[in-house]
């Protein structure tokens, strides 16, 4: 795993946004994985600047999102699409039918869940994945457990992202108890990912990601079996890691 050291959460947006940037430009027609939470929100807003300012173009760029709140409509304020379209897609050339987000109110999520798989394989799998990664060590909402789950599927939230999503709603009793996730299978067939991590709160993750062995107890350790993996991390998410690891 390639890791990139920023000093804050500013200069992991850029970094990021750069990367991104340079894969459109490179294949205008490329496959994006995005992600949602506070994290990658620096690095659309960078995106939107690189479309404003620079005339970058997404115009035929596909996009798949990893998850979506199950129970809740696209319309909903906390729904992913909706923080997709608020955060990025508004704001940028890109298409609405390249978009794709879970489907919250499937009336068959593990259906759906094939279906989406599929239709990532349709599209010729994902150039490039944005991934951001829990405190307790999810990616996407790939929560721990006793394994590793190939497919897109409902899941349950774990207490601990029910915990730290609370901030988005009213009280924690509002936030959705399931979501549609993307499951390891797609994730990892990405050509190259890109994992985002900041603050404090991210350190221990990181540091089980980058020096644990491969473990569905710490789900993002499963990075360490793709090829093409770039972590872009500032000092406070990185203060946990040992420095032999960031520097080997
Ligand atoms: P965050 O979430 O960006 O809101 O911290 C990351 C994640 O849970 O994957």
């Amino acid at each position: 795993m390639i890791i990139v050291k920023a000093q804050n959460y500013d200069e992991i947006s850029k970094k990021a946004a750069s990367y991104i940037a340079a894969q459109v430009q490179l294949k205008p027609a490329c496959v994006l994985g995005l992600a949602t939470g506070s994290t990658p929100c620096g690095t659309y807003q960078e995106l939107i600047r690189y479309h404003r300012e620079e005339g970058l173009s997404f115009q035929k760029v596909r996009t798949i999102n990893l998850d979506e709140y199950y129970g809740l409509p696209a319309t909903h304020e906390q729904s992913y699409s909706h923080f997709m379209r608020k955060n990025l897609f508004d704001h940028i050339d890109i298409l609405a039918e390249n978009t794709h987000v879970p489907d919250g109110l499937a009336t068959n999520p593990n259906a759906f869940g094939r279906e989406y798989d599929e239709l990532i394989a349709s599209l010729g799998g994902i150039d490039m994945q944005l991934l951001g990664i829990g405190s307790n060590g999810h990616i996407a909402f790939n929560e721990p457990g006793n394994c590793f789950v190939a497919q897109t599927r409902l899941v349950d939230l774990n207490q601990n992202t029910i915990e730290d999503n609370a901030r988005f709603f009213e009280s924690a009793e509002e936030v959705p108890r399931q979501a549609i996730s993307m499951g390891m299978k797609s994730i990892l067939g990405a050509k190259r990912i890109l994992i985002l991590a900041s603050g404090k709160g991210k350190a221990d993750a990181v540091k089980g990601m980058l020096e644990g062995s491969v473990d569905p107890l710490l789900p993002a350790s499963i990075l360490q079996l793709h090829q093409n993996v770039t972590l872009i991390a500032d000092l406070a998410a990185l203060s946990q890691t040992a420095e032999s690891v960031l520097q080997s």
